[in-house]
């Protein structure tokens, strides 16, 4: 094989790849797997969204969209934030994506130069970590601070964190791995922060939706003016079972919206037709599937907790919201090997800790989108594997 004709940058070449998918290889297809490793339900997405679909390709609606997305399903978005009782929402702030992890690497590009920071909270989905890095900017990581209760924020170190090359604060609320849910006077403390600095608020709100206790989460949309330096990432994905449509949103002050266009031009000209059309239909005819899965999500929590809590070796924070149990392992310091161990000897598929930051060593995560009797198995297996 020849050399490459020129070296790729440092910044990808050197990224490691998911550690998640480190230990799920070749472990996929094993008889018997309980996967539960992934952030992502057991259910197919619901038949009316397919139809939609199916429906919008059989009628021509295959041709290249608009960069910022279809205008119905613009309109179709904006209405359905601002009926979830936040500030009302314009459609010259929406901006369709081709997935949430689309629109997290789209604002990376738009604001990190080589050298600039993003401030995260963390242990967080990897992605959002990378897409900094893969721009040459430095992700700065923040820890929250688990006790039996739940996840705290510290915001006086969040603050301390942020420099003269600090570009935004990036905050994933309900949050992947943790289940932490951000409180609305924090989020109204960042943005006040973020305003005096001049900085960007980055919300990951894909999980806005996976609520217990209430019917959306606290977003820094519920105070935020459009003109303020707030953009709120979101997805399909979660709360419609979609992850495989790839669909999302970005909601942005109106100026941004031709740079976020011309972003969206470069990397995907626009989602896919059709698929946005499913979109459509998954927010005007989906509350009640979104109200199943929630209670469904509910139940599986509640059990989760309760048996993985009942292993002396096991640490878990409550998790407030979002459908994974994040929990700490006694007298364990590597998680990936852990989780390749579990895989390999108790057929049970989880995300080594490991894989959201150096802050989740020693720890697991379990994706309980699944159902109750398939759960129930997991943990009768763990129980044993953990013992
Ligand atoms: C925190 C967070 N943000 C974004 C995403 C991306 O969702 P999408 O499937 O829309 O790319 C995920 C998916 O796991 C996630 O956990």
């Amino acid at each position: 094989m020849h050399d490459l004709p020129a070296p790729i940058r440092p910044q990808i070449a050197d990224m490691p790849g998911s550690r998640i998918r480190q230990v799920s290889e070749g472990a996929f297809h094993r008889p018997g797997l309980v996967p539960l490793w992934f952030g992502e339900s057991d259910r197919a997405t619901p038949q009316f969204i397919c139809d939609a679909a199916s429906r919008a390709m059989r009628e021509g609606h295959t041709f290249y969209t608009p960069n910022r997305g279809i205008p119905e399903l613009r309109q179709t978005i904006a209405t359905y934030l601002t009926g979830l009782g936040r500030r009302a929402i314009d459609v010259e702030r929406v901006n369709v994506t081709a997935s949430g992890v689309s629109a997290i690497m789209m604002i990376m590009e738009a604001i990190v130069d080589p050298g600039d920071n993003v401030v995260l909270v963390t242990p967080v989905w990897p992605n959002c970590s990378d897409a900094v890095e893969a721009m040459g900017g430095e992700a700065r990581r923040v820890a929250l601070v688990p006790t039996d209760a739940g996840w705290t924020l510290d915001l006086d170190r969040l603050f301390a964190a942020v420099d003269a090359r600090t570009r935004g604060i990036l905050v994933n609320t309900p949050g992947n791995p943790t289940g932490w849910m951000a409180r609305g006077e924090d989020l109204r403390a960042i943005l006040d922060f973020c305003r005096a600095k001049r900085i960007w608020l980055i919300a990951d709100e894909v999980y806005e939706r996976l609520v217990y206790d209430r019917a959306v989460s606290p977003s820094p949309l519920d105070v935020a003016g459009p003109d303020d330096p707030v953009i709120s990432i979101n997805s399909f994905s979660k709360a419609w079972c979609m992850t495989g449509w790839r669909l999302g949103w970005m909601i942005a002050p109106p100026a941004l919206g031709d740079t976020l266009g011309k972003i969206n031009e470069f990397n995907m000209s626009g989602a896919t037709t059709f698929v946005q059309h499913g979109g459509i239909a998954a927010i005007r005819e989906g509350e009640p599937f979104v109200a199943e899965i929630v209670a469904q999500y509910g139940r599986a929590r509640d059990m989760v907790i309760q048996r993985l809590r009942s292993l002396p070796r096991v640490r878990m924070p409550m998790p407030e919201a979002a459908f994974y149990a994040f929990f700490q392992v006694d007298g364990i310091h590597d998680s990936l090997a852990l989780a390749r161990r579990i895989v390999n000897e108790a057929g049970v598929g989880l995300a080594p800790g490991i894989a959201f930051g150096p802050e989740g060593e020693g720890w697991l995560r379990l994706c309980f989108a699944a159902s109750l009797p398939k759960l129930g198995d997991a943990l009768d297996r763990l129980a044993k594997q953990l013992a």
